[in-house]
């Protein structure tokens, strides 16, 4: 697979997101042993989760700090801990109510860096991401707390998600090379995030575009939604959704697409994308 920098780490530039990977509904853990090992086969190292990934609303805080586990357990299972780049993220926090809450504040982002040392097991996270701007919070007082987070040695790089291009130069200026990433969302039916990723080229941040195939609500429904991308996936026999994916990889040399996969099929077709080159009049087709 196509390789791109995370900082100075390269990674499959087809990420792997594990927003919906848990255990307690209809998936066995063996199928989700199966994904991950796909994803490595097709050359996806990096994986993406969160100190809020957990399943079902109706569990509430407890949701807290399960996909961490989850993912930490099958890494030791299959024995490839050191074959790929988790990243997590804090800010979120899961309630009883079923919300997503924010939590900016430094005392809550310092103690989320510990939690999810202590779930994922690691004396060091490779890539700590902020995830979401919290209105109660100045975004300078997080860069702050950021900074030192960085600083701590309890992460190895960080990045920022759900930033908008002010907040990632104000970022960048204060982080410097600790800074490697930006996750915002970019697919198909969400394409205002050009500026951030013309922003993160521009600093040499790498860009992990968030849902990319839509989201749950839309990936599998990508072909009827937006029929010029299965026109293209048809003339090419493949797939609606690998089309978005190679679109997005020829946005910029820095932008790392995080599909979500819970079925190795999944991941297997998303990771082909990384090696679909569309030519300029498909690519002007898909802009459209
Ligand atoms: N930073 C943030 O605020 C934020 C917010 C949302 C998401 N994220 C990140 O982005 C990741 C991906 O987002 P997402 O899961 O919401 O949306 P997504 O990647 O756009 O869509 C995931 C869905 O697409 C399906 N799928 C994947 N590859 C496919 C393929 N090649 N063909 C057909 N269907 C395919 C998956 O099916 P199966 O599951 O059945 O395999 C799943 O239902 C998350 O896991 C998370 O890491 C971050």
């Amino acid at each position: 697979m196509q390789t791109r920098n995370v900082g100075d780490i390269r990674v499959g530039a087809i990420g792997l997101g594990l927003m919906t990977f848990d255990q307690s509904g209809t998936q066995p853990r063996q199928q989700l042993l199966d994904t991950v090992r796909a994803a490595l086969d097709a050359g996806v190292t990096l994986l993406d989760t969160a100190d809020a990934y957990g399943p079902g609303e109706e569990k509430g805080a407890g949701a807290q700090g399960e996909n961490e586990r989850l993912i930490a357990s099958i890494l030791d299972e299959l024995g490839v801990r050191d074959q790929v780049l988790l990243a997590t993220k804090g800010g979120h926090v899961r309630t009883d109510g079923g919300d997503w809450g924010l939590d900016s504040s430094a005392e809550h982002l310092r103690r989320a860096v510990d939690d999810s040392l202590g779930r994922l097991g690691v004396d060091q996270i490779a890539l700590w991401q902020h995830h979401r701007p919290d209105p109660a919070v100045p975004y300078d007082e997080v860069i702050g707390t950021v900074k030192e987070i960085a600083d701590s040695g309890k992460v190895a790089k960080v990045g920022l998600s759900n930033a908008n291009p002010d907040q990632i130069r104000a970022a960048h200026a204060v982080l410097g090379d600790s800074l490697v990433s930006v996750q915002n969302q970019f697919s198909p039916a969400f394409r205002s995030s050009r500026p951030e990723i013309d922003v993160c080229e521009e600093l040499g941040l790498a860009f992990l575009p968030w849902s990319p195939l839509g989201g749950l609500g839309g990936a599998k429904d990508l072909a009827e939604t937006f029929p010029v991308f299965a026109e293209v996936a048809t003339a090419r026999g493949v797939s609606a959704q690998q089309v978005a994916l190679a679109w997005e990889l020829a946005q910029s040399p820095v932008v790392i697409p995080i599909p979500g996969a819970k079925r190795p099929q999944s991941i297997t077709d998303s990771a082909a994308a990384a090696d679909l080159e569309l030519s300029a009049d498909e690519l002007a087709r898909l802009d459209g």
